[in-house]
């Protein structure tokens, strides 16, 4: 085996859509086409703004780490962009209800003024192919990350998990993250957010 963390080529991001698509079946941007979930992650991973790292097995990626120094604005940037290409995929969603709480979901979280709203670095998502987890590449690929953001004196960012999702809840303890708030979610579903400081 040959695993290392490096800052992911375009092949690496094919496979960061496929791992995303695997593992948050249920979030908005799986619902976009591939093409378009390759360029969020291309922009993620090419943006001064923001952070990606995968770790790979020789050039098979077992796992990745996004994170954007100011959430808001990544979120508003990549909007103004791509919003052509979105509308059709938008459109077709529209009116199923489901789809519209998610909607409201990201714009709310992204405005929500509560503990930790004024944080503005975020870690956007992280995932590790099963056969490749519980061998500590998430909290090597989640420390990436943090030395990244205080590098750039950033002190804290914070993280969004669905309250269910009581294993990335431990994962998120076990690396230092603290639980500061529990959100509103949708369907009866709240969220924590948890913050880390990266020194
Ligand atoms: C959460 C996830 C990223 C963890 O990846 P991983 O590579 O297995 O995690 P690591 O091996 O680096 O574990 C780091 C620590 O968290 C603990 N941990 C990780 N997953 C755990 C689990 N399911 N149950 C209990 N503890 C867990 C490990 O025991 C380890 O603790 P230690 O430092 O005391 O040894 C991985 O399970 C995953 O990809 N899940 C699906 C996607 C997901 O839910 N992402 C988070 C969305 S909010």
């Amino acid at each position: 085996m040959n695993i290392k963390i490096k800052i992911p080529n375009n092949d690496d991001i094919h496979q960061i859509v496929k791992i995303h698509k695997l593992f948050f079946k249920e979030g908005l941007i799986s619902s976009f086409p591939d093409e378009l979930v390759f360029k969020i992650y291309r922009d993620i991973a090419n943006s001064t703004d923001s952070f990606c790292y995968v770790t790979v097995d020789g050039n098979t990626v077992v796992g990745y780490v996004s994170g954007a120094k100011d959430f808001n604005q990544f979120l508003k940037k990549f909007i103004l962009k791509n919003l052509f290409k979105m509308l059709p995929y938008l459109l077709t969603r529209i009116f199923e209800k489901s789809f519209l709480l998610r909607c409201l979901n990201i714009l709310t979280h992204s405005k929500e003024k509560v503990e930790g709203s004024d944080i503005k670095a975020e870690l956007l998502s992280i995932a590790v192919l099963t056969e490749y987890q519980g061998q500590g590449i998430a909290k090597e690929l989640f420390n990436s990350l943090c030395q990244s953001f205080y590098k750039e004196k950033i002190d804290k960012f914070k993280i969004l998990v669905g309250s269910s999702l009581s294993e990335s809840i431990i994962f998120y303890e076990k690396v230092g993250a603290v639980k500061v708030f529990e959100s509103e979610w949708h369907n009866n579903e709240s969220a924590w957010i948890f913050v880390k400081n990266t020194d």
